[in-house]
């Protein structure tokens, strides 16, 4: 599999002009070769050659992870087996969005070719997940959601933000993921006028609202999820707001199919908010897309100017936020589709209530 997207890849270079690229980043070298520890690792790629330069901790996992690829061992900082290589093509592109300026002009100094920048050529291919990708996605989104239920049986007044944190981690672990896909999102009452707020010593409160938001990566994949619920009780204006936070989640939702504008589905949006004045409180973009990484393209905001695709992957996040009160987010992960989307995170919707041990 990992092949026929390097022939993609060299296809662009070709049409490019480009002899030789070099691939630094992590989630691309993961894409493009199956090797899973790309901190570690530069891929040269060559209309004829491929070639993984790492180091001899990984000697046995490259073996075995990408089978396909020459391994060239070396040892950071020493350049000299790229310095070697590279001897052989006049020009190398690089990932100009990866590369620090700092390593840059080390490479600049260490490797004979002229380095040529490039932007988003991996990602590009990225956009479009493989069904292979898209089983993945499916498999964290579902453990999202089985976090979910697990959670909101534990949550009781008078635990931590911190503590219900701790909890979400542990149980993406324990049901199959390697790791969190970013720093879990949980905060209550006020804090959660917080849109990326940490996880605090705050305790939950009888009529607290909690907003949660966490996904893990699962085989390199990851999930995203928010959700917000109350604890014990829900008062009127939390309740009005709710619902106003979820039309507009359900509006974005179904707004979305293959040929539609990420700007256009962001404006719809935020037109719902409007209508109950809430529109000022939405600070944020309404969505991202994701896959070996939390936040890729394409982004779901008014400057966007992408337009959906079959396949691709995004969140529909509306949020408010106000400071003082608190805040309320919705978010589902949702595969772009011919004619509408299939929602991939399936924990209800409808505002829940905790009992929260409040009898
Ligand atoms: N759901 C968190 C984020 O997308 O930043
Ligand atoms: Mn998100």
């Amino acid at each position: 599999m990992s092949q026929q997207r390097l022939e993609k890849l060299r296809h662009k270079m070709e049409a490019q002009g480009m002899e030789a690229m070099l691939v630094s980043k992590r989630e691309n070298i993961r894409y493009l070769s199956g090797f899973t520890a790309g901190s570690d690792a530069l891929l040269l790629i060559s209309l004829q050659d491929q070639y993984i330069l790492t180091d001899s901790r990984y000697t046995e996992q490259a073996g075995r992870e990408c089978p396909n690829w020459e391994l060239i061992l070396e040892k950071p900082p020493d350049r000299k087996a790229l310095q070697h290589l590279s001897k052989k093509y006049k020009g190398i592109a690089f990932e100009s969005q990866d590369l620090s300026y700092y390593e840059y002009l080390k490479l600049e100094d260490e490797i004979p070719s002229r380095l040529i920048p490039t932007l988003g050529m991996v990602e590009e291919l990225r956009l479009i997940k493989e069904e292979g990708e898209l089983e993945l996605l499916r498999k964290a989104a579902v453990i999202g959601d089985k976090v979910f239920e697990k959670i909101s049986s534990l949550i009781q007044v008078g635990i931590s933000e911190s503590h219900i944190a701790n909890q979400v981690l542990y149980y993406l672990k324990d049901y199959g993921c390697e790791k969190e896909s970013f720093d879990i999102i949980s905060v209550s009452g006020p804090n959660a006028a917080l849109p990326h707020g940490s996880p605090g010593s705050r305790l939950l409160q009888a009529g607290d609202m909690l907003t949660l938001d966490y996904g893990g990566f699962y085989q390199g994949y990851a999930g995203d999820m928010t959700r917000t619920v109350a604890i014990g009780k829900a008062d009127p204006e939390f309740r009005d707001k709710y619902q106003a936070v979820l039309e507009a989640q359900i509006n974005g939702i179904n707004m979305v199919k293959a040929g539609e504008s990420c700007s256009n589905i962001d404006k719809s949006v935020r037109n719902t908010l409007k209508k109950y004045g809430l529109e000022p409180f939405f600070i944020h973009g309404t969505g991202h897309g994701l896959g070996l990484e939390i936040h890729e393209s394409p982004r779901v905001s008014s400057q966007s100017s992408e337009i959906l695709e079959k396949n691709m992957l995004i969140t529909i996040e509306p949020g408010i936020y106000i400071p003082g009160w608190g805040g309320i987010r919705i978010e589902d992960t949702v595969i772009v589709k011919d004619g509408g989307c299939e929602i991939i995170t399936h924990s209800d919707k409808n505002l829940l209530i905790i009992d929260g041990g409040i009898k």
